[in-house]
């Protein structure tokens, strides 16, 4: 069974699938692995670090991909990519389906088993699986640090013979994977930290890492979440008085972190314009939904700018800006997805169609788009298979011209 690694192909994309950690484990497993050159250079991992593991270093992504039976990415496969597929192939990364349903009747025409690992089932039993977590928690911690920097002045309290600082006030709007990182990560460096969420359960979350939670209703809360973990769109009366309040506690705010999705939905819009301009000169918005629409209604998505004194951060791949240990947890996040589904008798993956897992993550099989949402995919025509640059495509994350960092 030979796995290939392949370098990531779209623009700024630093991670790599694989580790040398991961293949070291593969290859413990009994697969061949094949690394293209260079796949993990940006993530700081050498080809011979891949090499020692016990890969075999393949000049090309043809080279790597040449007869292998399953091939891992971080991105969806570009159509150029997808051309040294080899018939019959599995493939496995974030595919974010969603963002390009046409993508699907691409790999169901080549033959390629595509899994979906972004729709991972949020059970016990795939949460080491599950690489939106994994990639969330980093870039929640990724959003204190970019929002750090930008901001001119310094987070906690600060006691000194010139006299003292206050410390910043920090508002996360989300409290999932992402927002609980970033209030964890905002109250080690001194801040003081207040969140919101439209789900219950995340009150208690929220308060037991000492921020404060603050909502405009808790009963509507209690009816907000799926039996997935995940929140619900919120009526208009709720987002008319969430609007309301928001625009209030903002004023006092110096950082706002927003990082609110509802799945296969626009993120919500939580920040106006004119909220926005009504922060304090200097303050900091980062909004972590900018790849998904934006929570920000002023995000210029994957820019920082700066309008009126107030700056906002839309990068896009956040957890692509800690390479190494976005890769790390991805590369162990597909391993541990692999290793569950081994025969190690036969030395080889084996995929159980019936298993809820597979359910959920399997896009395509034998040439047909199996996956409910995507069902008639298959019969797209090849031609609007489109090379497209959809939102995760693209990190330019530097200042833009009209940016004052
Ligand atoms: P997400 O990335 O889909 O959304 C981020 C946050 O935004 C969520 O907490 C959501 O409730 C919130 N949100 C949506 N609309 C909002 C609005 N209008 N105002 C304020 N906040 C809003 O969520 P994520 O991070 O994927 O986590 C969702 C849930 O899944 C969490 O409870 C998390 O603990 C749970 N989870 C469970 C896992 C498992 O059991 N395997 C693994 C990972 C997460």
């Amino acid at each position: 069974m030979k796995i290939a690694v392949l370098k990531e192909m779209r623009t700024g994309e630093s991670r790599v699938a694989a580790s040398p950690e991961s293949v070291k484990k593969f290859v413990g497993l009994g697969a061949s692995v094949a690394v293209q050159s260079g796949a993990g250079a940006a993530a700081q991992f050498s080809d011979d670090a891949y090499r020692d593991a016990g890969a075999e270093i393949s000049p090309s992504a043809a080279d790597a991909a040449q007869a292998a039976d399953l091939i891992i990415k971080v991105q969806r496969p570009t159509t150029e990519e997808l051309r040294v597929f080899p018939k019959g192939a599995r493939l496995a990364a974030i595919l974010a389906p969603y963002n390009d349903a046409d993508s699907v009747g691409a790999y169901a025409r080549l033959g390629v088993d595509a899994f979906a690992l972004d729709l991972m089932p949020r059970i016990t039993r795939a949460q080491s699986m599950d690489v939106l977590s994994s990639q969330s928690n980093l870039a929640g911690y990724k959003a204190v640090i970019d929002a750090s920097a930008y901001f001119g002045r310094a987070l906690p309290l600060m006691m000194t013979a010139a006299g003292t600082i206050a410390p910043a006030k920090v508002f996360v709007m989300g409290a999932g994977v992402a927002g609980l990182q970033a209030i964890a990560t905002a109250r080690r460096l001194g801040a003081v930290v207040s969140a919101t969420d439209v789900r219950f359960a995340a009150k208690e979350q929220v308060e037991s890492l000492g921020a404060n939670f603050v909502t405009v209703d808790e009963e509507a809360m209690k009816d907000a979440e799926t039996a997935g973990g995940y929140a619900k769109e919120m009526s208009e009366d709720f987002q008319k008085r969430q609007r309301e309040f928001v625009a209030e506690h903002i004023k006092k705010q110096d950082i706002v972190i927003t990082t609110a999705l509802i799945p296969g939905r626009p993120a919500p819009q939580l920040v106006t314009s004119e909220m926005a301009q009504g922060m304090k000169p200097g303050s900091i918005i980062v909004d972590l939904a900018a790849e998904q629409g934006g929570n920000v209604e002023l995000t210029r998505p994957g820019e920082a700018i700066e309008i009126g004194g107030v700056t906002i951060l839309g990068f896009f791949n956040v957890p692509g800006r800690l390479p190494a240990d976005a890769s790390s947890l991805l590369a162990r996040n597909i391993y541990n997805f692999i290793s569950a589904f081994w025969d190690n008798e036969k030395h080889e993956f084996v995929v159980d169609w019936d298993d809820e897992i597979f359910k959920g993550i399997a896009l395509t099989r034998d040439g047909k788009a199996i996956h409910p949402n995507f069902e008639n995919a298959s019969e797209a025509d090849a031609d609007e298979a489109q090379d497209d640059a959809p939102a995760e495509d693209t990190t330019d994350d530097e200042p833009s011209s009209s940016g004052d960092q």
